[in-house]
């Protein structure tokens, strides 16, 4: 399959919507920005069309994708009965990069929800998806278009490299703004729950809603417990390259690193150091990249995907990372990080 490539980083070309809204009524697939990562988009009422999408991906077809629609009136027809949650949270965070998880109309396809009674919602907040949505009927099933077990795409590029010759259509709206996926809060069951942590935090959730609470699959590393989200159960994404976080304290983070790569340099390979710009010019005998300043939480996040997937195009054998706690966004930066480091942490 050719895939054709439409240019929109200059913002919405309507005549490149319309194509692409073509090929969604068709069940055909697009790849488009949002303000998190980049989606790869379905009819979400098409079971044929939302099933091509585990095979775009090579994804277990039991983890369900979340549907994406462009308006508040479009969600009546894709639940059930809707806490009144669902309606505070979206008139303070939708559009935007939160997710909920609310009861399913028939409306919905299993093959949209691997079968569960739940259906996960979101209004991106990106202008050229909700153009796409509006053209494509309403209703957009998109997961992260990167192949399963890749890092989740941030640029157009990222996209090409997973999906080229396998989907319809790619979108160019440049980078995203966010590069995290959303957060995703299950709304089924009275205390709201988040599944996956993300731009949205625990605390801006409470500040609407009261009590919310975080999944203990998240909270504990244990394999007997698992998480709620059928996503999160999966090692989602492993660099070639064993990685490891370091922990502790700023100077002696550095000097075990430093140890550490002299040691890799000493046996005739090379190491790759994920760092910040307060510390990245303190490495020496590795690669280094920076995800920007501890200060700028979102150049954190912006970064993270990139780095890791630059690091599976070089030939490092084995990357060290440093550890980011920031105020909102530090459980997701940290939740992602974690898994790609398989847990792997050196406390020193
Ligand atoms: O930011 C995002 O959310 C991006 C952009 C494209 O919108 N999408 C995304 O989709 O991250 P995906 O498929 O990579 O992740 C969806 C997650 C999975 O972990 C899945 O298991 C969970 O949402 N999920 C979907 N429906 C669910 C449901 N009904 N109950 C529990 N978890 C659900
Ligand atoms: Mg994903």
């Amino acid at each position: 399959m050719k895939t054709v490539v439409e240019m929109m980083r200059d913002g919405v070309h309507e005549d490149g919507i319309r194509r692409a809204g073509e090929i969604l009524r068709k069940g055909g697939l697009v790849a488009f920005p949002t303000e998190t990562v980049y989606g790869l988009g379905a009819n979400a009422l098409d079971p044929e069309a939302s099933a091509k999408i585990y095979q775009a991906k090579g994804r277990p077809s039991d983890n369900p994708l979340i549907v994406h629609i462009a308006d508040w009136e479009s969600i009546g027809m894709i639940t059930g009965e809707l806490p009144a949650q669902a309606k505070l949270l979206s008139d303070a965070f939708w559009p935007g990069p939160l997710t909920m998880i609310l009861k399913k109309s028939e409306a919905v396809p299993d093959t949209t929800t691997g079968g569960l009674k739940t259906v996960a919602v979101r209004m991106p907040d990106n202008a050229i998806a909700r153009a796409l949505i509006l053209a494509g009927g309403g209703y957009v099933a998109a997961p992260s278009a990167n192949t399963s077990g890749r890092p989740s795409p941030t640029t157009a590029q990222h996209v090409a490299e997973d999906m080229d010759g396998v989907i319809d259509m790619i979108i160019d709206g440049g980078a995203v703004s966010i590069g995290l996926e959303s957060t995703i809060v299950d709304l089924t069951e009275g205390i709201p729950v988040i599944l996956r942590p993300g731009y949205i935090s625990q605390k801006m959730l409470s500040s609407v809603v009261g009590e919310v609470r975080m999944d203990r699959g998240l909270l504990i590393d244990d394999p007997s417990v698992h998480p709620k989200a059928p996503g999160m159960k999966y090692r989602h994404y492993a660099p070639r390259a064993p990685l490891f976080i370091v922990e502790g304290e700023r100077s002696r983070v550095q000097e075990k690193i430093n140890a550490l790569t002299a040691a890799e340099a000493a046996a005739g390979r090379k190491a790759g150091v994920i760092a910040a710009d307060e510390t990245s010019g303190g490495y020496s005998h590795a690669v280094v990249r920076s995800v920007g300043s501890r200060g700028q939480e979102l150049s954190i996040a912006q970064h993270l995907y990139a780095i890791l997937r630059e690091f599976d195009h070089m030939e490092v054998s084995v990357i060290y990372s440093e550890s980011f706690e920031t105020p909102q966004m530090g459980a997701a930066i940290m939740n992602r990080l974690m898994k790609a480091a398989g847990h792997q942490v050196i406390e020193v």
